[in-house]
């Protein structure tokens, strides 16, 4: 294969095999918000991609995307096990998502992870040409910027962590926290979503590490480790393009007829995940129809829930639990042709979901933790009208951003609900100045904006941020 100058590693592949049904294979786009980011910058980009394509075994031949190369990472059962479900997204997600969830420690699932960074650190090795960036993403990867300096001395090295990073009281439960810290240490420059992240890394290299850290350059090996604060975005443009096209804007019309023509619509947009609160907002909807300040008949709430991470049984347990809940919900609030919530579990299109953004009176982005929530910066973009409410969880990155949204503590149900009803009810003149606001804000921060941020501070002679389209 031939080498990159630029090289982007991350557990995922954009493009996702999803089995098709009689078992042939189908190349979906990945879920989730990195694979949006990154693709947004790399489709036009000449750069080469290592990742993970998504299925078990050997990966099937990858289409051509033109001046963005694949570069497959292969996993078996049991590295999917060990490494995906299991270190990755059963210690390390719930840890660093302020273990709303408790996480597992499983002894046998590190040495899996261990090996696994080993062989992305590898791929990256091998299609890097001299002197390269390499920019690594996201906490399934955290050991790689350390194997890779072993590896190729040559090259930059950047990591980017997409999810929040803990504070240090909660780090520190991890049994493998040292090797993890300096693994990602191995990196020239560690960004983050928030500055409080940054410095909670600054803390625990000092504690753990007893080396000199501020919260924008730590000392290892001899070497000064830059960290910063990077706030992800989206592709504004292509939303806005979404947003407007003909047969997007009849979606959307039709959308809402199908729905009974309510006089208000409130959506939300998550992966099936339990950090995304969607079951304190069930509960919060379910008071407000009980108690009579929202009538079925006329307001209406629709639900994507996208399928993620379903083997592992946390996941598993949730699904179960808001089907339960919504079914209950239909059942007591619902009337014939009228459920009370409409329920997806399927993910949908960008352009299906610009469509949905748009009829949405009251967005409800609720999560109890997320690194960014990209969700609640496409609804803005979405929104060419100026018309719309979004209510954000303060536990959002996103929140730091849009301080116009309707903020909201999510684990209040109480508050939850006030916040609901205030955004139902405010008035047009309120929520354009709002929406405008966030607009504004969003224009100017898209995701070409982060990936010139971050390539710049890599590469101060700005040759890399160059390569951008
Ligand atoms: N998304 C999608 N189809 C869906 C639901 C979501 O393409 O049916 C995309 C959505 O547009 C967004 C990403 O998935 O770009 C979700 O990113 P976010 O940061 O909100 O959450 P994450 O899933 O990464 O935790
Ligand atoms: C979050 C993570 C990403 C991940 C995405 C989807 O956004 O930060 O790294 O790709 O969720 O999750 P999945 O497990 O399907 O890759």
């Amino acid at each position: 294969m031939r080498q990159s100058s630029l090289v982007v590693v991350a557990n995922r592949l954009p493009l996702d095999d999803s089995a098709a049904p009689d078992g042939a294979c189908e190349w979906r786009r990945s879920p989730g918000g990195l694979a949006s980011a990154l693709h947004a910058i790399l489709e036009q980009t000449p750069a080469t991609w290592v990742g993970w394509a998504g299925g078990v075994g050997p990966t099937p031949p990858l289409p051509d995307l033109g001046s963005l190369r694949l570069r497959p990472v292969s996993l078996t059962e049991e590295e999917l096990r060990g490494y995906y479900e299991g270190f990755a997204n059963s210690t390390l997600w719930p840890l660093y998502h302020d273990a709303v969830q408790q996480p597992v420690f499983d002894r046998g699932w590190w040495e899996t992870y261990r090996s696994v960074n080993q062989r992305f650190a590898e791929a990256a090795a091998e299609v890097a040409e001299p002197g390269a960036a390499v920019w690594v993403q996201d906490y399934h990867l955290q050991l790689v910027p350390q194997m890779l300096r072993e590896l190729r001395p040559d090259l930059l090295i950047g990591f980017f962590l997409h999810v929040p990073f803990p504070p240090p009281e909660l780090y520190m439960q991890l049994p493998r926290r040292v090797e993890l810290l300096r693994g990602m240490l191995g990196a020239d420059l560690v960004g983050f979503q928030r500055e409080q992240a940054a410095h909670n890394v600054a803390q625990l290299a000092k504690k753990l590490l007893r080396v000199a850290a501020t919260d924008h350059a730590i000392t290892v090996d001899g070497r000064t480790v830059r960290a910063g604060a990077f706030p992800v975005s989206i592709d504004v443009a292509e939303m806005r393009a979404l947003a407007t096209r003909p047969d997007v804007v009849t979606q959307s019309r039709q959308l809402r007829h199908d729905l009974g023509q309510p006089k208000r619509v409130l959506l939300s947009v998550d992966r099936l995940d339990w950090t995304k609160g969607i079951e304190h907002r069930l509960t919060a909807y379910s008071e407000l129809l009980r108690d009579g300040f929202v009538k079925v008949r006329d307001t209406v709430m629709v639900q994507v829930a996208v399928p993620s991470r379903e083997r592992v049984e946390s996941y598993r347990g949730l699904r179960d639990r808001i089907e339960g809940e919504v079914g209950r919900i239909n059942g007591e609030y619902g009337r014939v042709g009228e459920p009370a919530i409409h329920y997806l579990n399927q993910p949908f299109a960008r352009a299906e979901l610009a469509a949905l953004y748009q009829t949405a009176d009251v967005m409800v982005v609720t999560p109890l933790r997320d690194g960014m929530n990209l969700v609640a910066k496409e609804f803005v973009a979405a929104r060419e009208d100026g018309a719309g409410a979004l209510v954000l969880s303060e536990f959002a990155g996103a929140a730091a951003e849009l301080e116009q949204a309707f903020l909201v503590n999510p684990h209040d149900v109480d508050g939850l609900k006030a916040t609901l009803l205030q955004a139902m009810e405010a008035d047009s003149a309120d929520l354009t100045a709002r929406m405008t606001a966030m607009r504004r804000h969003l224009a100017r921060h898209d995701i070409m904006a982060w990936a010139r941020a971050y390539l710049t501070a890599l590469d101060h002679t700005g040759r890399l941020a160059e390569r951008l389209p």
